[in-house]
C-alpha cells in the first residue's frame, strides 16, 4: 500500500522535471491510482505565459490520457517549496473538481514536511459543473 508520505515523495520526485524557466517556481503532483500505479506531473511553462500548465493539470491530463477516470483515483499529492502546504490555483481547483471524485484525499505539502489533507469539495465548494449546462 502506498502511504501519504510515499505519494508526497513521488510528487517531490516529479517536481524535479518542472520546466519553469520564467517563474523558477517548481511544482510537483502525483496521483495514486486504485491499482497502485502512480502518475506524476509537473508544471510546464511557456514564453507565452498564459500557456503555462500547472503540475496538477499535467498529472490529471496524463492519467486521463492513459484511459483512467475519476473512479480510478485513490489520492493526489501536490508539493512546492512554499512556506505552508502548497495550495492549488483556482484553475486547477476547477479541473480537480471535475476529474477527481469529491471526497478523494488531496494531500497538500511543501519541502519542509508540512502537510494538509483536503478534498476536491473542500477546495472548491459550490463548483460549476457539467450539471449546470
Ligand atoms: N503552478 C502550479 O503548477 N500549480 C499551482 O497550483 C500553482 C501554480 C505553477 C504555474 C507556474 O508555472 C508557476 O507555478 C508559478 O505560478
Amino acid at each position: 500500500m502506498v502511504t501519504k508520505m510515499e505519494l508526497i515523495e513521488a510528487a517531490i520526485t516529479t517536481r524535479k522535471n518542472s520546466y519553469s524557466p520564467y517563474s523558477k517556481f517548481k511544482v510537483g503532483a502525483a496521483i495514486l491510482l486504485k491499482n497502485g500505479q502512480i502518475i506524476g506531473g509537473c508544471n510546464i511553462e511557456n514564453s507565452s505565459y498564459g500557456l503555462c500548465n500547472c503540475a496538477e493539470r499535467t498529472a490529471l491530463f496524463t492519467a486521463y490520457a492513459q484511459g483512467f477516470r475519476k473512479e480510478d483515483i485513490a489520492a493526489m499529492a501536490i508539493v512546492a517549496d512554499t512556506d505552508g502546504p502548497c495550495s492549488p490555483c483556482g484553475a486547477c481547483r476547477q479541473v480537480i473538481s471535475e476529474l477527481v471524485e469529491k471526497r478523494t484525499p488531496i494531500y497538500l505539502a511543501n519541502l519542509k514536511g508540512d502537510t494538509m489533507d483536503t478534498t476536491p469539495e473542500d477546495l472548491l465548494p459550490y463548483a460549476f459543473s457539467g450539471d449546470d449546462l
